[in-house]
């Protein structure tokens, strides 16, 4: 087997030196445990922060991840289960059900396996708590997320339209993705946040304000978020995508007095403090995915081999929806 081992830590923005690939043995299950060939894994933003000292160095990473049973010593699982586990970032894996989050996954017909990595995977749960729980968004209420065409925002995207969202904008880092949000996701405006200040655009996108925001990036985002939040608007923090790659403290938001001002509420998400929810989130998704009307938003970058290109290209902005790697020939689906 082949697992990816970071070797040293990054200062500024990480690139393919600061990791290896490591050849070991395929282990053996013991008692109650199974081997699992993996076939699809998630690349994230809280990666890039684990590298600053969470992952142990020389020793393999840690990811979302599916993979089908190779050979099984638990009666509960059988060659060919698909299951889902954190042993990612590497070829195969031996798990044990039940420990952290490891579980068979039964796909309904009509429902791709990636969405199990994105929508309907940690992604989605942090879009669908962050909307239902944090900001407590009720119909006709008008929404702007950051990192808009990124998995997250894409999943906060779907997931507000069908919650009966007022107007939706988005953020996001190119002009194809600003044509995505608006003409494929149905997002109300969108715009590049290289042409301006957020602050300006977002006033633009948005002139009679906002009453919610999904923040997944910090900075100049929720500086211009907060300035276009109405009385009593909220904001659900989710991450801070802009200060991850650089050691210097952000130097916004500047108006956080407006918070005050204006009693506004601000409030971080940690989805693995909401995981009870992921059974009510499944109830309510699945039977859209199943009717087609949401899809996965998902690049899918090909063969084990690529992961680390695709970590970094994430990082880059190089995905429209959630990036995942598939092993050759497991495809997308
Ligand atoms: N709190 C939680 O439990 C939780 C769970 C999941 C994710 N998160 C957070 O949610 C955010 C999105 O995560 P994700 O997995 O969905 O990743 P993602 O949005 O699919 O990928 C990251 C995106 O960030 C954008 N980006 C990179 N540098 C940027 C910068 N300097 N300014 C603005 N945008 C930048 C890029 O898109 P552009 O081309 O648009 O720049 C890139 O595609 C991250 O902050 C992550 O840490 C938090």
């Amino acid at each position: 087997m082949i697992t990816v081992q970071q070797t040293s830590r990054p200062t500024g923005f990480p690139t393919v030196d600061h990791f290896a690939f490591v050849e070991a043995p395929v282990p053996d299950p013991a008692p109650g445990t199974a081997l699992v060939e993996n076939t699809h894994w998630s690349v994230d933003p809280y990666h890039r922060e684990m590298m600053d000292g969470d992952f142990a160095l020389n020793a393999p990473l840690e990811g979302r991840t599916l993979g089908r049973v190779v050979e099984s010593r638990d009666p509960a699982l059988r060659t060919g289960d698909l299951v889902f586990h954190r042993q990612g970032w590497r070829t195969h894996a031996l798990v044990t059900l039940g420990t952290h989050g490891t579980r068979r996954i039964e796909a309904p017909e009509g429902v791709p396996l990636s969405a199990y990595l994105s929508i309907l995977g940690g992604t989605g749960l942090t879009a669908y708590v962050a909307l239902t729980r944090t900001l407590q968004l009720r119909p006709g209420e008008d929404l702007f997320v950051s990192a808009a065409a990124g998995g997250v925002g894409t999943a906060v995207g779907r997931i507000a339209r069908l919650l009966g969202a007022g107007r939706i904008v988005g953020s996001a880092g190119s002009a194809e993705k600003v044509a995505y949000l608006t003409g494929q996701l149905g997002f109300d405006a969108a715009f590049d946040y290289h042409d301006g200040t957020v602050r300006e655009l977002l006033a633009k996108a948005a002139p009679d304000g906002i009453d919610a925001y999904v923040d997944n990036v910090g900075g100049g985002h929720l500086e211009g978020a907060i300035a276009s939040l109405r009385d009593h608007g909220r904001i659900a923090w989710v991450g801070a995508i802009g200060q991850y790659n650089t050691a210097e403290p952000p130097a916004a938001p500047r108006n956080l007095f407006e918070v005050v001002e204006k009693s506004l509420r601000l409030e971080g998400v940690l989805v693995r403090n909401h995981l009870e929810v992921q059974g009510e989130f499944e109830e309510f998704l699945v039977p859209h995915l199943r009717s087609g009307r949401v899809a996965p938003d998902v690049t899918a970058v090909e063969g084990f081999e690529r992961i680390v290109d695709a970590f970094l290209g994430m990082l880059r902005g190089e995905n429209l929806g959630k990036m995942l790697v598939t092993a050759e020939r497991a495809g997308a689906s």
